[in-house]
């Protein structure tokens, strides 16, 4: 059988790009692109049962990156199994709402549930300079996130945690720039979601309990309880949901003291309502409320200092 034969069998059963797709990816090794499939038409196939498979798997359903084993993200290629959840296109707005910052140099991030590791590791290509921690519960995650990461330079912190439960950070590890976290957020109870086409993806990515909000109830419980106890010190979180779930996400963020800036598609963008400060008498970091600061300014109970400033700036340079 020729190439053209194959495809055009294919075609029938198979969405036509898909075809092509499974095609391209399975004769990779000899240099194939889109154009490549067009003009070697006649190109007899050895053997065409590794591509026959992979169309009888996408005709029982399985999504196509899986069959592919690979699915782009921001503009590169990341390597996916079942054991992670396939990167979406509305993930990308995430990255946008990061990029819309103000950062230092080198910005600190830290990417809870990393999954595939598509946003840390993006992150780390987006901002050559900057730290990456990313944080998933699965070993198997962790593991897919490792396969990418070697490939796209190697750059990112991979660490297993139960949120932020198992952060063990040292005192100038505390500080990052921005959390971005794309948690579990599907309710079982939506009767739009199609289970059975979420029934590849490894139902720990995608299932939360109390109408989808149960994991972000946690992950804002853990930052409120973090940021007080001075674990960890944060600017900004930045976090994927429903639309239909964002005014509740916004009023749970808040109780953490956490105010919402924006939102792009699914992305959340809230701001760290905490502020660090240098006190003066016992010579060491004060943590407090934005609005108690700017009410003490005000009211001339602390002053901002050249000093003061210079070390605010070498702390959020890390
Ligand atoms: C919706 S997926 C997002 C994956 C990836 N960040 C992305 O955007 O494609 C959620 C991820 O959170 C992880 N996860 C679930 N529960 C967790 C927990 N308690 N602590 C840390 N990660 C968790 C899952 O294993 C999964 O990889």
């Amino acid at each position: 059988m020729d190439l053209d034969s194959w495809l055009k069998e294919a075609k029938i059963v198979i969405e036509p790009l898909e075809a092509e797709l499974i095609a391209l990816n399975c004769l990779a090794p000899m240099g194939a692109d889109r154009s490549w499939l067009v003009t070697h038409g006649d190109l007899p196939l050895d053997g065409t049962m590794e591509m026959d498979e992979m169309v009888a798997r996408r005709m029982g359903g399985e999504p196509l990156a899986y069959v592919l084993g690979t699915k782009w993200f921001y503009g590169r290629k990341f390597v996916v199994n079942r054991d992670v959840l396939i990167p979406r296109p509305e993930t990308e707005s995430l990255i946008e709402l990061v990029k819309t910052l103000d950062l230092p140099l080198r910005p600190r991030f830290l990417d809870v549930g990393t999954g595939s590791g598509c946003i840390g590791i993006t992150l780390a290509l987006e901002y050559p300079q900057s730290y990456v921690m990313a944080t998933d519960l699965s070993t198997r995650a962790l593991d897919m996130a490792s396969s990418n990461d070697v490939i796209h330079e190697g750059r990112v912190d991979l660490l297993q945690s139960n949120l932020l439960r198992d952060l063990e950070l040292e005192e100038d590890e505390k500080h990052f720039d921005v959390v971005v976290a794309n948690l579990p957020y599907v309710s079982h109870d939506w009767e739009w979601i199609d289970e059975q086409a979420l029934g590849y993806e490894p139902s720990k990515a995608l299932f939360a309990h109390n109408n989808g909000l149960s994991m972000y109830q946690r992950f804002f419980k853990e930052i409120g309880h973090y940021e007080k106890a001075g674990k960890l010190w944060i600017d900004y979180v930045v976090i994927e949901a429903d639309p239909c779930q964002h005014e509740a996400l916004i009023k749970m963020a808040e109780k953490a003291a956490l105010r919402f800036v924006k939102k792009d598609g699914f992305g959340l963008m809230f701001e760290d309502g905490w502020r660090y400060w240098w006190d003066e008498q016992t010579q060491d970091f004060v943590h407090k409320p934005q609005e108690v600061l700017d009410w003490e300014l005000e009211h001339g109970v602390v002053h901002w200092l050249p000093e003061e400033v210079e070390r605010e700036k070498r702390l959020g340079d890390w």
